[in-house]
């Protein structure tokens, strides 16, 4: 497995690879885990190259929010990256990616304005700036990215769509822990008795995927449920339980099946946790 760290140099080599090979690109923040490297193994399936990029993106994090204290590890990084199959590791610095006089973004505009993008307003932003810079320094054939973060992945096939970019976003489904919580870089800042009630997320999740199967199609009642069952447990605070619209993410009223985001972020602690699921 290759390691790059200069833009230009990667740049350059993807140019020339891109010749005669295809490019699987896994942007990630690091401190990889199963979600990140699922989505690895499926680009070494179905690419001739994996790139991945290690980038904890400033830009998508607001004042206050765990930029400083986001859990990184190049080396573990590293050794999990190339049992996964990665080609080559690109990890940018924050002066290279954005220097001095930077002052460019992409902003997708209405999708972002809601769920995750009205609880975290600059958020998307970020990831939109990041994710296009990627693109054209990586310049992936296709690019993977985890339903974990279900509005993530709506946002970035919108700009690919709206900016007409030459890349095919792939998606892939959520990788979980024994009991059900979704694998994420944050779990590791939950102690013992928190991570006892994290799996209050999905516990959530499937109720409603329950009540759905059962015949209970209004979106408030199954909100309602979900809350219960969230209260339930020590150390949570619910920040949004919403169900949307997969392609707008317009709230809806009743379930659409096939057609349908329920979606949830909740303090456990101190710590910010998001899961989901499509049906
Ligand atoms: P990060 O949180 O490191 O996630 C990188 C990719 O891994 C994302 O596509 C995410 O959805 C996916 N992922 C994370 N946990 C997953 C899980 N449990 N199952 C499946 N996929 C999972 O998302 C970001 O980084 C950043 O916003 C980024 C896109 C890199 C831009 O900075």
């Amino acid at each position: 497995m290759k390691i790059v760290e200069d833009v230009k140099e990667m740049q350059k080599l993807s140019k020339d690879l891109k010749r005669d090979k295809t490019i699987g690109f896994v942007p990630t923040m690091g401190f990889l885990h199963e979600g990140h490297l699922s989505l690895a193994r499926k680009a070494k399936e179905q690419n001739d190259i994996v790139v991945m990029s290690v980038f904890v993106n400033p830009l998508q994090f607001a004042e206050g929010e765990d930029f400083d204290t986001y859990p990184r590890d190049r080396k573990r990084d590293e050794e999990l990256a190339e049992k996964a199959g990665v080609d080559i590791l690109f990890f940018p610095s924050e002066e290279d990616m954005y220097p001095e006089d930077f002052q460019t973004h992409v902003n997708v505009e209405k999708l972002t304005q809601v769920l995750e993008g009205a609880s975290r307003p600059l958020f998307f932003k970020g990831v939109t700036t990041v994710v296009c810079k990627l693109f054209n320094i990586v310049k992936p054939d296709r690019a993977y990215f985890g339903r974990k973060d279900a509005q993530q992945l709506i946002v970035v096939k919108k700009m690919v769509e709206d900016l007409n970019m030459d890349v095919e976003i792939v998606p892939m489904p959520i990788v979980r822990e024994q009991d059900g919580l979704a694998t994420s870089s944050r779990n590791r800042y939950l102690n013992e008795e928190e991570r006892k009630s994290a799996v209050c997320l999905y516990k959530a999740l499937k109720k409603a995927r329950q009540m759905v199967e059962k015949g209970t199609l209004d979106t408030k009642t199954i909100i309602q449920n979900m809350e219960k069952i969230i209260s339930s447990y020590p150390f949570t605070r619910i920040d949004y339980i919403s169900i949307n619209r997969t392609d707008d993410l317009k709230p809806l009223k009743h379930i659409e099946t096939g057609k349908t985001l329920i979606s949830l972020a909740v303090f456990v602690g101190k710590t910010r946790l998001i899961d989901n699921i499509w049906m």
